[in-house]
C-alpha cells in the first residue's frame, strides 16, 4: 500500500496547461475520486501517476519515493482504462496471466492469484472463454481482474464504467466499492460523473480547467462548496442560481421579482465582501418545498410550466419573472402545468457567491479548500 502526493505539479503541452499547480495528498488505502467535466485534466493527472506522461514541473511521490523519473513498470501501480483492451485471441485465464508471465512470476503463484481474483470477481466459470464470448460487464470484470492479480500498491481507474449500460454501471460501481473494502489498496478513480464520485469516493477532488477546485468528503462538498463551480457540479439536478441586486448595506432581506431571501447575520456580514452591487444566490432543488417550514424561510413565487412525474417525487420547472428554477417535491402535491406555486426553503439552505470570482461568501469551519 502507498500514498500518492502531488506537490505543485504542472503538465504543459506546448501552449496548453492541462494541469496547473496540483497539490493533492491521497492517503494510504484511500479511495480518491478525481471528478470534473471533460478536458479538465483528470486523465492527465492519472497518467502522471502511472508514469505515462512526463511531469513538466513539481514533484510526484508514491509513498516516500519521488517518482518523477521512475519508469511505469517500476511504479507498482495497475491501471484500468475505459476501453478494456483485452487480448481477443486469449482466454480470460491467459488475459489475467499475461502481465504476470511477462514479470516472470512463478507458475503456481500465477495460478493462485488468478483463482483469488476470479473468486472475488465471480469469473470462475468464464476463465476458458474468449473476450468476444463475454458481455460488456464481464469484460470489464476481466479488466479489473487483470489489475488485481498484479497486487499493486495503487490502483488507477480511468472512467472504467463508461462503456456499460446504466443498470450494469450501478452494479459494477458497487463491485468496485466492495473490492476496495476487501483489498484496502489505495485507489485513484477518474470520472466525469458526479453521481459516481459521490457514491464511490471516500474523498473527492473536483477539477475544472486544469485547476483543483476543492477536495473533501462527499458530504463536505455537498454542504460547503467553496465556489459556484463546485456548488453547481455536485448534486443532481444542479443547484439553482439567481443573480439579485443588493439594495444597500445592512439589509435583512434580499427581494427581486418573485424571490425573497431573508439573510441570517453571517450572510449580512458576507454581503460586505461582494465585489459589486449584485450577488449570486444558490439553492438546491431538493431543499425546496411547497409547504411552509418552521423558522425563517426563503420563498419563490412562480408558474410551474413543466411538471415531470417521477413516481416518488415530481420535478417542477418553475418560471419566475423570466428566470427558471428547478424544484423536486413530493409527488403527492400533484402540481399541474400552469399552476402558480410558492416554493419555500429554510434560510440556512441558501448559498451566496460572488458574481465575478464565483467564490462562496460564507466561510464555514471544517471546510477543506483546495
Ligand atoms: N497529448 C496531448 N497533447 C496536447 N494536449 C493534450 C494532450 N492530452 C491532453 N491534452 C489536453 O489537456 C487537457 C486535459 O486533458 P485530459 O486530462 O484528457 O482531460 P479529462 O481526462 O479531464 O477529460 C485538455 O485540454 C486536452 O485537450
Ligand atoms: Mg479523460
Amino acid at each position: 500500500m502507498a500514498t500518492v502526493t502531488f506537490d505543485h505539479v504542472f503538465k504543459r503541452y506546448g501552449e496548453v496547461t492541462a494541469v496547473s499547480d496540483l497539490n493533492l495528498e491521497i492517503g494510504d488505502g484511500e479511495f480518491m475520486v478525481l471528478v470534473g467535466p471533460s478536458g479538465c485534466g483528470k486523465t492527465t493527472s492519472l497518467r502522471m501517476i502511472a508514469g505515462l506522461e512526463e511531469i513538466s514541473d513539481g514533484t510526484l511521490r508514491i509513498g516516500d519515493k519521488v517518482v518523477n523519473d521512475v519508469a511505469p513498470k517500476d511504479r507498482d501501480i495497475a491501471m484500468v482504462f475505459q476501453s478494456y483492451a483485452l487480448y481477443p485471441h486469449m482466454s480470460v485465464r491467459d488475459n489475467l496471466a499475461f502481465g504476470l508471465k511477462l514479470r516472470k512470476v512463478a507458475k503456481t503463484e500465477i495460478e493462485k492469484r488468478i483463482n483469488d481474483a476470479a473468486g472475488i470477481l465471480q469469473l470462475e466459470k468464464l476463465l476458458d472463454r474468449k473476450p468476444k464470448e463475454l458481455s460488456g460487464g464481464q469484460r470489464q470484470r476481466v479488466a479489473l481482474g487483470r489489475a488485481i492479480v498484479r497486487e499493486p500498491a495503487v490502483f488507477l481507474m480511468d472512467e472504467p464504467l463508461s462503456n456499460l449500460d446504466a443498470k450494469l454501471r450501478v452494479q459494477t460501481r458497487a463491485e468496485i466499492a466492495r473490492l476496495h473494502q476487501r483489498l484496502g489498496t489505495t485507489m485513484v478513480y477518474v470520472t466525469h460523473d458526479q453521481v459516481e464520485a459521490m457514491t464511490m469516493g471516500q474523498r473527492i477532488a473536483v477539477m475544472s480547467d486544469g485547476l483543483l477546485q476543492q477536495v473533501g468528503t462527499p458530504q463536505s462538498l455537498y454542504d460547503h462548496p467553496v465556489n459556484r463551480f463546485v456548488a453547481g457540479f455536485i448534486g443532481s439536478p444542479s443547484m439553482n442560481f439567481i443573480e439579485v441586486s443588493i439594495p444597500g448595506s445592512g439589509v435583512e432581506t434580499l427581494t427581486e421579482g418573485g424571490f425573497t431571501f431573508p439573510l441570517p447575520s453571517n450572510y449580512r456580514d458576507a454581503l460586505g465582501r461582494v465585489s459589486g452591487r449584485r450577488v449570486v444566490v444558490g439553492f438546491r432543488p431538493e431543499h425546496l418545498e411547497l409547504g411552509d417550514f418552521a423558522g425563517t424561510t426563503a420563498s419563490i413565487r412562480g408558474t410551474a410550466d413543466v411538471v415531470e412525474y417521477l413516481g416518488n417525487e415530481e420535478l417542477l420547472h418553475v418560471t419566475s419573472e423570466g428566470r427558471e428554477v428547478v424544484a423536486i417535491v413530493d409527488s403527492a402535491h400533484r402540481v399541474r402545468p400552469g399552476d402558480v406555486v410558492e416554493l419555500k426553503l429554510p434560510a440556512e439552505k441558501v448559498y451566496m457567491f460572488d458574481p465575478e470570482s464565483g467564490a462562496s461568501l460564507v466561510r464555514t469551519r471544517g471546510v477543506e479548500a483546495a
